[in-house]
């Protein structure tokens, strides 16, 4: 029997309490199926670790969660250390240094989830982002000169490799064409005379290839407006790393709020471990509360699934979630109108799944 060794990185706020339902549904889905097993090592890194460590993970983390097949990562981030040290000392450093290159990210509105749009049909919000994961803006290059001076200057880069523009613009076309989907990119060329130029020709380029998926060009002022005004345009998306993290925020607006959505961190070579992970953050305002919303992070369970080759429990995890938020609305939490704690929530969903 294949068992997969997952590390989980629970993490800050409800970080562990998303994270304890999420490992509860993938515990339930192996032993229905009896044909995979998983085996879960906690790591307690965050913001705690820091303050009693002085350091997010230790100096061989990476080399340690390397030896796992994938990663499960709850939420990083809490007030009392700077948000500028603890993701980038954690998340973005286990996403640029296990090259997960593709986050994926549902953009779904599911039967029985709420959608503040008006005139919007359930299946007209349906679409894939497939965001730039390692470079563009968030590389973590720049300057700051003249600390405290008058004449004081930073300098964020933009980060836009030859290499790291292909390889996702090439996943996207490949997924597109999979799916028989169309493929629409968006960018910003008109201010962005180097890198959105640079990323418009790679997309058109890389398009030669695919002659049978059908593309879309759109700048992302626009493309914001056209998501809430006409959302049924998209698809799949590509987009950059700044853009995407902006896209799919609006994105989980109209798409049952921050407690559905999730994503998953890729290194579609497999030569390093993948992450999945809720893209809602550590939630100091209801931290510890058991209020936070599971579903999200039992979403990114769909997707681990997915990723080791078991679809039908990714798509099984999926139907449960539209059978709670249709039927079983009791179960849900706060947040979607439900009256249910985080692991009444995850109890609920692990008994649908049993069926
Ligand atoms: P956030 O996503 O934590 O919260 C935004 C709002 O959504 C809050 O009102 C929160 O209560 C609500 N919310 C989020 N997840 C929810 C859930 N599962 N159920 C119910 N409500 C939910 O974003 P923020 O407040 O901007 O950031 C808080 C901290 O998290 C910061 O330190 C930030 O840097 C970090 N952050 C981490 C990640 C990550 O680890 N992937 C992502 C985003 C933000
Ligand atoms: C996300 C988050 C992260 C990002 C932050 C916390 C660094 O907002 O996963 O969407 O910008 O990638
Ligand atoms: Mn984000």
């Amino acid at each position: 029997m294949e068992t997969y060794r997952i590390a989980v990185v629970a993490g800050d706020g409800i970080g562990p309490e998303v994270m304890a339902e999420c490992v509860k549904v993938l515990k339930a889905a192996a032993a229905l199926d009896g044909g995979f097993a998983f085996e879960f090592t906690d790591f307690p890194w965050g913001c705690e670790y820091y303050l009693k460590t002085g350091k997010m993970m230790p100096d061989d983390g990476i080399e340690t969660l390397s030896g796992y097949d994938a990663i499960l990562l709850g939420a990083v981030g809490y007030p009392g250390v700077p948000d500028n040290i603890s993701l980038r000392d954690l998340l973005l450093r286990i996403r640029h240094d296990f090259d997960q290159y593709v986050n994926l990210r549902p953009v779904k509105l599911l039967k029985g989830a709420p959608c503040p749009l008006k005139d919007v049909k359930q299946e007209d919000i349906n679409m894939t982002f497939v965001r730039e994961n390692t470079e563009g803006e968030y590389a973590g290059s720049g300057a700051w000169l003249y600390k405290g001076q008058p004449n004081e200057v930073v300098i964020q880069n933009g980060v836009f490799s030859r290499k790291g523009t292909e390889r996702v613009i090439r996943y996207a076309y490949e997924l597109a064409r999979k799916e028989h989907k169309t493929l629409t990119s968006i960018s910003k060329a008109n201010a962005l005379n180097y890198s959105m130029v640079f990323w418009d020709s790679v997309f058109k380029e890389v398009g030669e290839e695919y002659p049978d998926v059908e593309t879309h060009s759109y700048l992302v002022d626009a493309a914001s407006m056209f998501m809430v005004k006409d959302p049924g345009r998209f698809q799949i998306v590509v987009t950059s790393n700044l853009f995407g993290d902006i896209l799919t925020d609006l994105g989980a607006a109209i798409a049952g709020g921050m407690g559905l959505a999730a994503g998953a961190n890729l290194n579609p070579e497999r030569k390093f471990p993948s992450m999945f992970e809720p893209i809602h953050g550590s939630a100091p305002d209801i931290a510890g509360r058991q209020i936070a919303n599971p579903l999200a992070a039992i979403w990114s369970a769909s997707q681990l699934l997915d990723f080791f080759g078991h679809e039908d429990w990714g798509a099984r995890i999926l139907e449960v979630m539209e059978d709670m938020l249709v039927n079983h609305r009791e179960a849900l939490t706060p947040d979607q109108g439900g009256t249910a704690s985080t692991a009444e929530c995850g109890d609920m969903f692990v008994k649908l799944l049993q069926g």
